[in-house]
């Protein structure tokens, strides 16, 4: 939500500022803007809409040439998407500029207070007020970082914001509470973002910032301190992945490239948690195994596509490990009050690790003497630093607001730990993990083949681009991934789409069929747990019997759903409970092409943004 890049060294700042923008775009593409220090002054440019609304104007109007500049892609709170809306906030002398990505909840107070001593300020934001704040507290310190710090002191809410001061041209100042920012560390030069992929084109070398740290940044220096100012401890790391991976390598979109690449994202989560012998090893889980013995219930909170991970980890935990496993949207969670202590594993799924209603869940239930294990796909980020333990999936960035590789990584991770918490607990014989751990194993060759025969689908897709409507049902797991079905389409296709409980059907949704209507339904296995199997099968001939044109994802050789399906899409079979890791595929594919058969954007679909970084 909102992407910064500051930058101070010996290239054009401008250069590097709008490429690292294009960069984050996936943060919020409701207008962008630059600003960079030249001519001992500071010139600015903001345009409502994409990043290539700024291109142009810079093209027609272009700034001064200066080595330090920040810029910022935003994702609209306080303030339509307008021009004047747009950051950086400049204060009245033009001389500091500032990008913030968060919301400052006392806004209000502190522009009535900014008014009252004579500012003027021009835009409905509440990131205005800092750049004014700042310019005070320069001129009477003479020190942006001081200056910065001053005014983090008084300000309430989430904010990242980067600063610089036309009178210190060889310096970008961060801040960071609740919302990301990185530092980037190359040769005489340094770089703030709000993501790594920002600068990975010049360097891989970063250091993490903590929460309520103020940092400044010169082309040789970085400086990192508490608001008070006392010098702060920070954590360095190398980027373990290059520019190629954020870029869309030959792809019409980054979703494409990103559902392409499950296979490999799948295994690479696996890799180095199975020893020779095919059992688990997950040293990262540093919780003691009494302790993960004696958890009396587990909660998954997570947020959107995570959060159905999470509801598909429930039934592998109960299952598998015998514990009770609730979840929970994250942003419900801390609201109601839940019953909390230090027998509860809660387990946060996130794969940007920003999400804001993620962090203040975990941040409850560790107040509440939880033990928090974070599922995270960001190296770095502040869910896996808040978490008593993280086990990393390994998708590599995801870059497309839709999320899908992440998905089917979050999935795998759960499966492990929910392994491993019966292997704990003594839930399951060693050989039985090891029996499920190679059919995890082979998951990735078989999403291949899934992804192999998806042609009909993207045909289907295509005769569907007039529909209004498309329903989903699942059951037992199905059910999460019809869910995920309809959200995918939501988000991309802008359609009505909604997922049901196939059992629930009878309860409300029949209402909804009418001659015409798409229903997608993703079939148990027949094997194992037949009757779900057979109860499906029913809710199909319903469905079909009142008009409904059923879309029928079953796994190979089951011929029991034939005769009912308008369209049979076929996927590899599975144990039950690993479906999803192929009957998700054949959704994404679908809501993908139904997106680019709507004309619409499928990387940047309108409203959204991929890190939801305000509550
Ligand atoms: C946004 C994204 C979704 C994502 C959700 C949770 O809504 O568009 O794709 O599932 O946030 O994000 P997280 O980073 O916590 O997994």
């Amino acid at each position: 939500m909102c992407g910064i890049v500051g930058y101070v060294g010996g290239q054009s700042a401008l250069d590097v500022v709008i490429a690292g923008l294009k960069r984050l775009e996936y943060r919020g593409y409701d207008s962008a803007g630059v600003a960079v220090l030249a001519d001992g002054g500071l010139a600015a440019a903001k345009k409502a809409g994409k990043l290539v609304n700024l291109e142009k104007e810079l093209v027609s109007r272009p700034l001064p040439a200066g080595s330090t500049g920040i810029g910022h892609t935003r994702w609209a709170t306080h303030g339509g998407p307008t021009d004047a809306n747009a950051h950086p906030h400049l204060d009245n002398a033009g001389r500091v500029a500032v990008v913030h990505n968060g919301i400052i909840e006392n806004f209000a107070a502190l522009r009535a207070e900014l008014a009252e001593r004579g500012h003027a300020l021009r835009s409905e934001t509440d990131t205005e007020v800092v750049a004014h704040l700042l310019a005070e507290c320069h001129s009477a310190t003479g020190d942006l970082a001081e200056a910065m710090r001053q005014v983090c002191r008084r300000l309430e809410g989430a904010f990242t914001l980067v600063a610089v001061d036309a009178d210190e041209p060889d310096v970008v100042v961060g801040a960071r509470r609740n919302s990301p920012l990185v530092v980037g560390v190359g040769e005489g030069e340094a770089f703030l973002a709000s993501d790594v992929a920002a600068f990975i084109d010049h360097t891989r070398s970063a250091i993490e910032l903590g929460q309520d740290q103020v940092v400044e940044v010169r082309r040789d220096a970085v400086t990192v301190t508490d608001f008070e100012g006392a010098p702060a401890e920070v954590r360095a790391y190398h980027v373990d992945w290059d520019a190629s991976a954020a870029e869309k390598g030959g792809y019409d979109y980054f979703m494409l490239k990103e559902i392409a690449e499950q296979p490999r994202a799948v295994a690479d989560t696996l890799l180095g948690r199975i020893d020779a012998a095919g059992s688990l090893t997950l040293d990262e889980i540093r919780i003691p195994a009494t302790e993960l013995r004696e958890a009396d219930k587990v909660v998954v909170v997570a947020c959107g596509t995570a959060y159905h991970a999470g509801l598909i980890a429930k039934y592998a935990v109960e299952h598998w490990a015998r514990i009770p496993c609730e979840v929970e949207l994250a942003s419900e969670f801390r609201y109601r009050d839940p019953i909390l202590d230090h027998r509860t594993l809660v387990i946060a799924v996130s794969q940007s690790g920003e999400t804001m209603d993620t962090l203040m869940a975990l941040r409850h239930a560790r107040e509440q003497g939880a033990r928090v294990l974070a599922v995270c796909n960001t190296n770095g980020s502040t869910i896996p630093r808040e978490s008593d333990a993280v086990l990393y999936t390994h998708a590599g960035p995801e870059v497309a607001v839709a999320s899908t590789k992440a998905f089917l990584t979050q999935l795998v991770a759960c499966y492990l730990l929910a392994l491993y918490l019966a292997q704990v607990r003594g839930a399951k014989w060693g050989d039985e993990v090891r029996a499920v751990i190679r059919d995890l194993a082979g998951i990735a060759e078989e999403v291949e083949r899934v992804l192999e025969t998806m042609e009909p689908v993207r045909e289907l897709a295509r005769s569907l681009a007039a529909k209004n409507t498309v329903l989903f049902l699942g059951r037992h797991v199905g059910y999460p991934v019809a869910l995920e079905g309809a959200l995918k389409l939501k988000e991309l296709a802008y359609m009505h789409a909604e997922g049901f409980a196939a059992g629930e059907l009878k309860h409300g949704p029949i209402a909804l069929i009418e001659p015409g209507v798409p229903v997608v339904v993703v079939v148990p296995s027949p094997r194992g747990r037949s009757l779900l199997h057979d109860k499906i099968v029913s809710n199909i001939q319903e469905i079909r019997a009142r008009g409904a044109l059923t879309i029928v994802i079953a796994e190979e050789g089951d011929e029991s759903v034939v005769p009912y399906a308008d369209h049979l899409v076929r996927v590899p079979a599975t144990p039950v409970l690993l479906q999803p890791m192929v009957s998700t595929v054949p959704l994404q594919v679908f809501a993908c092409e139904l997106a680019t058969a709507r004309g619409n954007e499928v990387d940047q679909p309108r409203n959204l943004a991929k890190s939801v970084t305000v509550e």
